[in-house]
């Protein structure tokens, strides 16, 4: 991670320059009446000198069985446990506890992709009859008990959510894998969270297709035994209830149908489980710098608290609202806010199961029109593409958000205007928050109803959380500065993951290695959680962020490490060499460029970019897949033999190579420019003139070997 660094540094000045603020938005009068938080007094409760006990009211949110006695226990730094000593049970949160007062109400809408497919809704009820039911099978037919490990591979489909409360039910730890990663990435996630029943679905529609979901069980299940893990049991939900719609066959004695084995368990009820509150709830994997992704272990009683007390809160979330987050429940933003978050404060959320341009960019206005969404939830590269094919779609419309989220990337101020005035109708507020799978839930973000609004800045930390940016040394760069540096938390909360799943050093050395100075200290104050963004803070106290600072580049939101896609394309037997380089694209903020060098004996002929490609498709997912794979005689080289990723990713973006005179073979770079800017000249594909900062985001890659 060293060498992104002294790029940072040497960009620092350049991007002060640039620096630029933006006008900032009061909220509407409107918004704020209804807000659910309008008190200025929140932030002397979450003031520091009441940490960590400020983190009671997101805990008091739920019901616990049995109350915690210590609220932060510090015995082990950096493994923080929260409400030690408290017992309850997630799904019981999410769905039980809201019976009483609203079991008729709709917990989800589940849209299909296809239009004229009706929609499917599930209400609190039918969720706690359909988690109960599917509690008992896991239970009693698979054998499965409190933490055990369970992998999801599913699609944006009701029973994904119900999937994942009945294994909560239990205690039983769950891994979903997004939908849209390959077989192969699914195994990989099997092996390293040692599951032994994977859960999956027939089909899904996308983008018009009803594509073959159930081949990718086979894939993962043999990757599995691979890596010398034996997946007993494959639960298949069908697409179609009744109607297997794969041209997969089923395999006997492993694959089953799940809604022919829940005719055995009709009317089943399981007590939900009493869990203890750092008991794991589940793992997400993540992307980082090396090539095996890392499995974020988030707990029971901190992370729910978090999430419920964020969506009351910064999601604004009433009961009469209809929230719709459009996100995949495969990441983590599904995971806390369509699922644990929303569900614990008694939301009615819509599940959307395509994409957003499906049939035409009106869709998303048509289904918010209808359904009378008034919380609206999306990524940057959905806004984008929104505002691209369909810039005048949300005024044919007749809906109206009284609040929008933007998550996932830096969003750019003229992208968020047009979210603001277009699609918001200049009613909405908007919050832009910042946060990543490890957090857990928001940590950088307004508070809609007293903090006002900047384009493209996230805002000051959330409640509770205080983000202090620190320059190589260890020093904090002060606000107003215009320096960037890396952004860390100072303290500890509720949210953030427990650890690396099976690699508690990896966790250590990763997040708190380099800021912390005393690996014995039992000071929480010791133990600053470094984030890997690179941001900037003004002089009123709001970050910008300017994007990873690590070897992971932010494909349309979704994290992917470089040394993933090198990995994946090494496996073509005509690779010699390969590197992996962000380039910067209109609508997903960066795509994966991959140049690679060729083992003797091969040419360009070979058909080497297709394979590449597809390559890639097939171990990491096609969202992976590269916009380009350049194939050069040599790559540029420091002597030492490293590739040099900076001088390339300048390539790439038509940016100033900048000097290139001790490189191992200089001569080099003047021929891959050619090669690779001519074939863009040609294509019409030349960036525009990209910002400093994001000129020295996409160059922060080092060399590497
Ligand atoms: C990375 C985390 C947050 C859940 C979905 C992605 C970038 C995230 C913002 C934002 C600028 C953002 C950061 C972060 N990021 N939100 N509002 N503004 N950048 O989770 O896959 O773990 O990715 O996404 O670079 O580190 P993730």
């Amino acid at each position: 991670m060293t060498e992104s660094n002294d790029n940072m540094d040497v960009s620092e000045s350049q991007i002060a320059s640039h620096w630029r603020e933006e006008e900032v938005i009061e909220p509407k009068a409107g918004f704020v009446a209804q807000a659910n938080m309008s008190d200025p007094a929140v932030f002397d409760r979450f003031g520091l000198d009441n940490f960590p006990e400020y983190f009671r009211e997101y805990a008091d949110l739920l019901s616990w069985d049995q109350d915690w006695h210590t609220t932060l226990d510090t015995s082990n730094p950096p493994f923080f446990n929260w409400f030690l000593g408290g017992k309850l049970n997630a799904s019981y949160n999410c769905v039980d506890r809201h019976l009483a007062e609203a079991k008729n109400k709709a917990a989800f809408i589940w849209v299909a992709e296809p239009e004229d497919e009706g929609d499917r809704v599930i209400t609190y009820q039918e969720l706690y009859v359909r988690v109960n039911e599917f509690a008992a099978l896991l239970r009693d037919f698979c054998g499965l008990k409190a933490g055990d490990r369970v992998t999801l591979h599913m699609p944006m489909i009701p029973e994904l959510p119900v999937a994942m409360l009945a294994c909560a039910r239990l205690g039983v730890v769950h891994s979903q894998v997004f939908g849209g990663f390959s077989g192969n990435a699914c195994g990989d996630r099997i092996v390293d969270s040692e599951s032994h029943v994977l859960i999956t679905m027939d089909s899904y529609y996308r983008n018009g297709k009803l594509l073959d979901h159930k081949v990718k069980a086979d894939e993962a299940v043999a990757q599995a035994e691979k890596g010398g893990v034996k997946v007993d049991k494959v639960l298949v939900w069908e697409r179609f209830p009744g109607k297997y719609s794969s041209p997969t066959p089923m395999v006997e004695g492993r694959d089953y149908i799940v809604d022919d084995l829940l005719k055995d368990f009709r009317g089943k009820r399981v007590d939900p489980v009493s869990m203890p509150a750092e008991a794991p709830l589940f793992l997400m994997y993540t992307s980082g710098t090396t090539a095996k992704p890392k499995g974020c272990q988030h707990s029971t009683g901190g992370y729910l608290s978090y999430v419920a007390g964020t969506s009351k809160y910064y999601q604004d979330i009433h009961p009469e609202d209809v929230y719709w987050c459009f996100a995949d429940i495969g990441w983590i933003t599904g995971h806390s806010y369509i699922v644990y978050g929303p569900l614990s404060v008694q939301a009615t959320s819509v599940l959307y199961e395509g994409v957003p341009t499906f049939p035409d960019p009106g869709r998303p206005w048509r289904i918010a029109e209808r359904l009378g969404v008034n919380i609206f939830h999306t990524a940057p590269t959905t806004i984008r593409m929104l505002r691209k094919s369909g810039p005048d779609e949300p005024q044919k419309y007749d809906y109206h958000f009284k609040h929008m989220t933007t998550v996932g990337e830096p969003i750019e101020p003229e992208v968020w205007r047009w979210y603001h005035e277009v699609v918001g109708k200049n009613e909405a507020v908007i919050v832009d928050t910042w946060w990543q799978t490890e957090t857990g839930g928001f940590i950088g973000t307004t508070l809609p109803g007293l903090q006002a609004m900047k384009p493209g800045s996230c805002g000051p930390g959330a409640l509770g959380i205080y983000p202090v940016i620190l320059d190589e040394d260890g020093n904090e760069v002060e606000p107003g500065s215009g320096k960037a540096g890396n952004i860390c938390i100072s303290n500890p909360w509720p949210g953030f993951m427990q650890t690396i799943y099976g690699d508690p050093d990896r966790f250590v050395e990763t997040y708190f290695a380099k800021y912390n100075k005393n690996p014995n200290s039992k000071d929480w104050r010791d133990w600053p959680y470094m984030t890997g963004d690179g941001a900037m803070q003004a002089a009123d106290g709001y970050f910008r962020i300017v994007g990873r600072i690590d070897d992971v580049i932010n494909v349309a939101g979704h994290r992917l490490g470089t040394k993933e896609l090198e990995s994946a394309a090494l496996t073509v037997e005509a690779i010699g060499e390969a590197a992996a380089v962000p380039a910067y694209d209109e609508l997903k903020g960066r795509v994966p460029e991959i140049y690679v060098s060729l083992k003797p004996g091969y040419s360009v002929d070979d058909d080497i970019e297709g394979q590449v490609k597809r390559a890639i498709s097939q171990i990491i997912g096609p969202i992976a897949r590269p916009s380009h794979v350049w194939v050069a005689e040599d790559l540029p080289k420091t002597r030492s033999g490293k590739i040099m990723r900076r001088v390339i990713a300048a390539v790439s973006n038509f940016m100033d190579v900048g000097d290139t005179t001790t490189l191992a073979n200089p001569e080099v770079v003047e021929e891959v420019r050619l090669m690779v800017q001519s074939a863009k000249v040609k294509a019409g594909q030349v960036p525009p003139n990209l910002p400093k900062e994001v000129q020295a985001e996409l160059m922060r890659f080092g060399e590497e070997s």
